[in-house]
C-alpha cells in the first residue's frame, strides 16, 4: 500500500525532507497520489511537516507506534520478525496467546498504544493509557527450551535497563523478580507466559509482555504512591521499543545465564535489604543475603536460617 511506502520513507529518514516528486517517482505514482497518502497519514494523526519546495518530512516530536517506526531500529538478528502494532487492544498477551495456539511463528513482536485490557502478574490489571506508555509482548521459541523459566523473565528486566540506559542518562534499578524502578517507584512490570513442552518439562514458547510508563503526566490517585513514569518525552517509543527488542533477541538467542545475571544482580537494589514473603500462607521477614546465578534470591530469615525463594513476590520493607 502506497501510505505504508510512504510512511516506511518518513520514518525512515525523520527529520529530512523528501521531495513528493522523488516519492512520486521510486513508487511509480503520481504527486497527486502521494499528496493523498501523506493526507490519510495526516488523519491517523501522523505529524507531518510539508513544504512545496523540500518536500515531507516526520518531525522528531512526532510519537505515534508504527511497524514502519519500530523496524527501521531492529538489529540484523531482529529483521525478519513479524512486527505487529495496533492502536488499542485488549492486551498484547492476549493477543500473543491468540496468535501461539493459531500461527506457528518463531519470533513476533506485538504492540499497542492503549490496552483495555491490560494485565499485571498475579491476577492484577496493568494501567495501560494511549500516547504514553509501551505495552509490547514478544512471542519467542526458545532453541532446545528451558527448564528454569525465572531466567526469561529476569533477561527481560536486563534488556529493558540495557534500553533505557542506553537511549537516555536514567539510572534503573530492579526489585526481584521483574519489577523495574525508578526513583524508588516501579516504572515498568513484565508479564512472562509460557507453553512447556509436556514431553521434556522445559519452556519452549514463551509471550514475554513488557509494560514501561514513559511519560505519563498524571498517575491515577492509587498508583500515584507506587509508580511513575519515566518522563521520557525527546526519543520516540518506536526507538524505545526497538532497542528493547534487539536486547531480547541477543540475550534470548543464547539463553545463557552468564550474559545478564551479573548486570542483573548489579542492578537489583533488594540486596542487604528487609523483606516480607509469603510462605504456606504466613507472611515471613527475611533479609536478603545476595542472587544466585539461577537467579533465586537467597534471604536469611530472623532465626538465622538461609533459604532460596525461587519464585514469587516480596515487599521490600521501606519501599511501596
Ligand atoms: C506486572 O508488573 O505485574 C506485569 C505487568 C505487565 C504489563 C505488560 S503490558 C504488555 C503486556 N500486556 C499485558 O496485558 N501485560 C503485559
Amino acid at each position: 500500500m502506497l501510505k505504508d511506502d510512504i510512511l516506511n520513507e518518513l520514518e525512515s529518514n525523520r527529520n529530512t525532507p523528501i521531495s513528493g516528486q522523488m516519492l512520486a517517482d521510486k513508487y511509480h505514482v503520481s504527486r497527486n497520489a502521494v499528496w493523498k497518502a501523506v493526507k490519510a497519514l495526516e488523519q491517523e494523526g501522523y505529524e507531518i511537516v510539508s513544504s512545496s519546495k523540500k518536500g515531507y518530512y516526520i518531525p522528531d516530536s512526532c510519537d505515534i507506534i508504527s511497524e514502519q517506526g519500530i523496524r527501521k531500529d531492529l538489529s540484523e538478528k531482529c529483521k525478519q520478525m513479524d512486527v505487529r502494532t495496533f492502536s488499542v487492544i485488549d492486551s498484547t498477551n492476549n493477543e500473543a496467546k491468540r496468535i501461539m495456539a493459531t500461527e506457528n511463528c518463531e519470533a513476533m513482536l506485538i504492540v499497542a498504544d492503549r490496552q483495555d485490557g491490560g494485565r499485571g502478574r498475579l491476577g492484577r490489571t496493568f494501567y495501560s493509557p494511549e500516547n504514553c506508555g509501551i505495552y509490547m509482548t514478544l512471542i519467542y521459541r526458545i532453541k532446545d527450551g528451558i527448564q528454569n523459566p525465572a531466567l526469561i523473565t529476569m533477561a527481560a528486566a536486563v534488556a529493558v535497563v540495557r534500553a533505557i540506559e542506553s537511549l537516555t542518562d536514567l539510572k534503573l534499578s530492579l526489585k526481584w523478580v521483574n519489577d523495574v524502578f525508578y526513583d524508588g517507584k516501579k516504572v515498568a512490570g513484565i508479564l512472562t507466559e509460557a507453553m512447556t513442552n509436556l514431553e521434556t518439562g522445559r519452556v519452549e514458547n514463551v509471550a514475554v509482555g513488557i509494560g514501561i510508563n514513559v511519560k505519563q503526566q498524571d498517575m491515577p490517585e492509587e498508583l500515584k504512591d507506587i509508580a511513575v513514569s519515566l518522563n521520557i518525552t525527546d526519543i520516540n517509543r518506536n526507538r524505545i521499543i526497538a532497542e528493547i527488542t534487539n536486547q531480547l533477541l541477543k540475550l534470548y538467542s543464547s539463553m545463557n545465564a552468564d550474559d545478564f545475571m551479573d548486570e542483573y544482580i548489579s542492578h537489583s537494589f533488594v540486596i542487604g535489604k528487609k523483606i516480607q514473603y509469603e510462605k504456606n500462607n504466613q507472611l515471613l521477614s527475611a533479609v536478603v543475603t545476595g542472587i544466585e546465578k539461577d537467579g533465586s534470591l537467597m534471604i536469611r530469615d530472623e532465626a538465622g536460617n538461609t533459604e532460596a525463594l525461587i519464585s514469587g513476590e516480596i515487599r521490600v520493607l521501606g519501599f511501596s
